[in-house]
């Protein structure tokens, strides 16, 4: 379930893709409403994320939690918390965002860091988020009462976060 899946562009690949798996697109109801329904193995529904989110295998959350801060993003975590299956049954959490890297001078990464820091002040200034860095995702995850989580560093600025409840 991709939860603030918006127009589900990802989730139409994504059940493209893998036609034996169903897919869902959880967004705002004024948001759903836009959508067009029509492929077999995609669904979509209406809510409110800080209310209740649908029972699903695994939920993803892309470009969410930097749009939110601390208080919110726990409260977020913990309906995902509850609408997936135990660690044991593979329930998990997939995130899509950016771990602040630790700024090395030595290592010419400057182009990286400052875009990122950029787009730390962007979310400051529209949005009550902030980019977090390996540190306060790791306070996140545990305010939340997940276990443990993997962060996998493939998509450039950004990373994918495994996190088991
Ligand atoms: C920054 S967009 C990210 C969209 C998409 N995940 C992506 O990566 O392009 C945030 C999405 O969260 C949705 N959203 C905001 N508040 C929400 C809420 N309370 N419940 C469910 N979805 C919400 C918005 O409607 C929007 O589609």
């Amino acid at each position: 379930m991709d939860v603030g899946g918006g127009n589900g562009t990802l989730a139409k690949a994504f059940a493209d893709a893998f036609p034996q798996i169903n897919f869902t697109v959880f967004d705002l109801p004024h948001v759903i409403e836009e959508c067009d329904e029509g492929i077999k193995n995609l669904t979509y529904v209406g809510g409110d994320m800080f209310k209740s989110i649908p029972s699903a295998n695994a939920i993803l959350l892309k470009w969410i939690l930097h749009n939110w801060n601390d208080e919110e993003c726990i409260k977020i975590l913990k309906k995902c918390k509850e609408a997936i299956p135990s660690k044991e049954n593979g329930g998990k959490v997939i995130i899509i965002d950016m771990v602040l890297m630790d700024h090395n001078p030595h290592k010419g990464d400057h182009k990286s860091y400052e875009t990122q820091l950029s787009i730390d002040m962007l979310m400051m200034i529209i949005t009550s988020g902030k980019q977090r860095n390996q540190q306060d995702w790791t306070k996140l995850f545990s305010n939340a009462g997940f276990s443990n989580y993997k962060i996998i560093s493939i998509l450039g600025l950004r990373s994918i976060i495994e996190v088991f409840p």
